[in-house]
């Protein structure tokens, strides 16, 4: 969703903006807008569109060494040239862009409108931006102050003014703003991403806080102004990670990445000689956890599908019951939460409102709440008491691939974390351990196949109904797999338990239907080649993900995509390649932007 960048120092500011936009594509936006402060006047350009549009109209020899750009992704008004961002007061000096929703929007709207603004945007921002612009008395960070008094909702914000060139005003409620720390120069951004060719050296903002950005100085104090004294921290991600480095799509990069990025989020966590496992993030809780007497595990999409793999590790590991739940829903229905409940947000973002919203809500009730978060110092990540970051580097495709896995394996690594301490034996711990180390090279051999998966994705992308069936472990993968080819190829796909097939979605099918069963061994290997019979009857065609040396299986489904054998529980990891590769090559072969899917966000930062 929507993106900032902002810099003061002293090189031109626009192409920094402008590359900063570039690489805040990936989260979703439909216009783009950009404000430099020059001698006394701030100057706006912003249209609707992808970027390109709006460096067509830009001054791309622009000098101005402080500046503000925008990607927006349309909540309050539709996408169009005056809804985009930045915004201005009235008077045209102060400019303003912004991440979040402003919610008391409607009254400020009124009350500006009785003191004679015109408001020329449908945008919430535009109400924020007047509003500065009404309290302005010589002094940005004190406008910014009181108008932040006067509104609720949430917000990351960068501010410029014409009189007071060299100065962003930046503050954050509920929307992730970071200040970059360069030499001499100093940028301010909603992502990581967009700063990391010019420093990787960042203070995280709180919520509640404010900072006067200069290229000298940056002082934080809070909504109050009480001063307060941050830390510098270094981000772990680098440039190479959130660029192509020859691969088509940032996609398939990741998909590609998985054996290292697992060996990663593995690394320091896992003692194969005595089976144990060490999660520095969980260490002051571990007492409380392991007197929990329900755990509840909340997220949305992918996460959530990783999140329903969690709830199986978790009630065969621990022998808690376990829950997993939408986190919209969570939310909003009145959840039980007693003494004893554990929730756990799992979001690769760190950033998703739902999902933020739902810990906020856990916590308020007095469960302990734990984060499985990608983004390292994301709003989930600050908020919860405890967690495990999934250390699996950026995630740029919009379609979650590597999180999803990183996710599985974190939860794993909790749910025996736990179970140990419980009633999991040494040597079940020590199996499970082991199968879970050589999952990343097990990935790689499925990687070495992907011809295979290829040409059934080809095969079938013109088909415009799939349903994908699994059993136990690999009912949530049948969901995910559902889902990445429904998010990034517009195929309709459904994700269902086999089981449940013959309760009503057998009669869609029909001749040539693409049904993809994971039929990998295990408990309920024979339910499943029954499934198999169940649709080949009907004429649709099988597209199978076995266990290698599965001979059987090859006369029951017309296709056969084939991964190692690994412990039931961690099959999840190894089952969800081919379906992320599968759905990666249809969308392809559709000629779809696999990357920049439509309608889609990277992280969903509106309910
Ligand atoms: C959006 C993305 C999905 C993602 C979901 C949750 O809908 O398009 O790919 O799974 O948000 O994101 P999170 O960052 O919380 O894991």
């Amino acid at each position: 969703m929507c993106g900032i960048i902002g810099y003061v120092g002293n090189r031109p500011a626009l192409p920094i903006l402008i590359e900063g936009m570039r690489r805040l594509e990936y989260r979703g936006y439909d216009s783009a807008g950009v404000a430099l402060v020059d001698q006394g006047t701030v100057g706006v350009t912003k249209s609707a569109g992808r970027l390109s549009v709006l460096e067509q109209i830009l001054d791309l020899t622009a000098t101005q060494t402080t500046g503000i750009g925008h990607t927006r992704w349309a909540t309050h008004g539709a996408p169009t040239d005056v809804n985009a961002h930045p915004h201005q007061d009235c008077t045209g000096k102060i400019a303003l862009i912004h991440n979040g929703i402003i919610e008391n929007e409607r009254a400020l709207r009124t009350y500006l409108q009785q003191q004679g603004v015109t408001l020329t945007s449908e945008t919430d921002t535009e109400v924020l931006a007047q509003m500065i612009g009404r309290f302005y008395e010589g002094d940005l960070e004190h406008a910014v102050r009181q108008a932040l008094h006067e509104v609720s909702g949430t917000y990351g914000i960068a501010v410029i003014c014409a009189d007071e060139p060299g100065v962003i005003i930046a503050a954050r409620k509920g929307s992730p703003l970071i200040i970059g720390i360069g030499k001499g120069e100093h940028l301010v951004a909603s992502d990581a991403a967009a700063i990391l060719a010019h420093t990787s050296q960042v203070v995280y903002m709180d919520d509640g806080e404010i900072a006067r950005i200069t290229a000298d100085q940056v002082r934080m104090t809070t909504l109050d102004a009480t001063p307060v004294t941050k830390k510098i921290e270094e981000v772990e991600w680098s440039l190479e990670q959130i660029e192509l480095t020859g691969y088509d799509h940032f996609m398939l990069k990741e998909i590609c990445e998985q054996p290292a990025a697992l060996e990663n989020c593995l690394r320091g966590r896992i003692d194969l000689g005595d089976g144990s496992i060490h999660l520095g993030g969980l260490v002051d809780c571990t007492r409380e956890l392991t007197r929990a007497k329900r755990i509840i595990l909340t997220a949305c999409g992918t996460a959530w599908h990783a999140a329903l793999v969690g709830e199986y590790l978790f009630e065969e590991l621990t022998r808690i019951p376990t829950e997993t739940e939408y986190a919209s829903e969570f939310r909003y229905r009145n959840p039980i939460i007693d003494d004893g409940t554990v929730v756990i947000a799992v979001s690769q973002s760190g950033e998703t409102a739902d999902t933020a919203a739902a810990l906020a809500e856990a916590k308020q009730r007095g469960a302990l709440t734990l984060g499985v978060v990608n983004v390292v110092g994301s709003t989930i990540a600050r908020a919860a008491d405890a967690g495990v970051y999934l250390h699996v580097g950026p995630e740029i495709g919009v379609a979650s691939t590597k999180a999803f896995t990183g996710q599985v394996v974190v939860l794993a690594l909790i749910a025996s974390y736990l179970g140990r301490r419980k009633h999991l034996s040494a040597t079940a711990a020590e199996q499970f351990i082991s199968a879970l180390a050589r999952i990343p090279h097990q990935i790689g051999e499925i990687l070495e196949h992907v011809d295979a998966a290829k040409s059934v994705a080809q095969r079938y992308a013109d088909r415009e109904n799939w349903l994908y069936l699994g059993r136990g472990y690999n009912y949530p993968v049948a969901l995910e797999g559902a889902l990445k080819l429904k998010e990034i190829s517009y195929i309709h796909a459904e994700g269902l338990p086999a089981a449940e097939m013959k309760h009503g979605p057998i009669a869609l099918i029909h001749e040539g239907m693409p049904v993809v069963v994971i039929a990998t061994a295990g408990t309920q290997y024979d339910k499943i080649i029954s499934n198999i019979a169940q649709v080949r009857t009907r004429g649709g065609s099988v597209i199978a993900i076995a266990t290698e040396g599965d001979r059987q299986i090859a006369e029951q489904a017309d296709h056969v995509l084939y991964v190692p054998d690994t412990v039931e529980p961690l099959q999840p990891l190894l089952t969800a390649i081919p379906l992320q590769l599968i759905a990666y090559y249809a969308a392809v072969h559709r000629g779809c932007n696999v990357d920049k899917p439509r309608n889609l966000a990277k992280s969903v930062t509106v309910e």
